[in-house]
């Protein structure tokens, strides 16, 4: 996939709206966070958590999206620090994140392993993790993400990739997404929501 030809447009591809499984979720979370966003895209997510007193940090491989994203946060009076890298060589460090952010984040499954073990060895004692991501069910509504199964998420893949993290939330559910043109209609997708022993 080329990311940077699909948010060539002046558009925001997913919206400038945050993805509504996070906004449910970050509405309760009380303290300001170092947060890590990662695939961050076009920056919606980023720049609401921003709004909402957090220190946000994203990470994602496109120029493009980057460009995007610090002129939605800017046009929103907020700072992000967003780093152009690849998930497969981030550093995510040890015990450094209040909370990590996966929206849509697709990735190959040896990849999403090792990503996850670095998530888990970053985050904070206590720290949150939480993701939205579409299983191998999306791929008979058709109505966004990736048409490979290799890159698409069952909820025991996520709960094997981990374990350290106490999970609040861990299941599967279908609900309409309506994000920018990128996403639009009932979906299959997993959430899960959890906190690092
Ligand atoms: C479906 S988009 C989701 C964007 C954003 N999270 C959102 O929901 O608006 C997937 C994103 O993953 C990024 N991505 C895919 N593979 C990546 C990798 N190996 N390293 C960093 N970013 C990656 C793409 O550039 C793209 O922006």
């Amino acid at each position: 996939m080329d990311w940077n030809q699909k948010y060539q447009g002046q558009d925001y591809f997913y919206g400038t709206k945050p993805n509504d499984f996070l906004k449910s979720q970050a509405t309760l979370w009380q303290s300001p966070k170092k947060i890590l966003c990662i695939a961050e895209g076009e920056g919606r997510n980023a720049t609401y958590l921003a709004s909402l007193g957090h220190r946000v940090f994203a990470i994602d491989s496109s120029s493009v999206a980057r460009e995007k994203a610090l002129k939605l946060a800017a046009s929103s009076q907020v700072t992000i620090d967003y780093q152009l890298a690849d998930l497969a060589n981030f550093d995510f460090g040890q015990q450094q994140w209040d909370a990590v952010v996966s929206i849509f984040c697709h990735l190959p499954s040896s990849l999403r392993h090792k990503v996850h073990q670095r998530v888990e060895a970053g985050l904070v004692q206590g720290g949150t993790f939480l993701l939205e991501a579409y299983t191998p069910n999306q791929l008979a509504f058709g109505t966004g993400g990736p048409k490979d199964t290799n890159l698409l998420y069952t909820p025991d893949q996520i709960t094997n990739d981990f374990s350290q993290i106490n999970w609040s939330l861990a299941h599967e559910v279908q609900r309409n997404i309506q994000e920018g043109t990128g996403h639009q209609g009932m979906s299959a997708v997993i959430q899960f929501l959890g906190s690092k022993k």
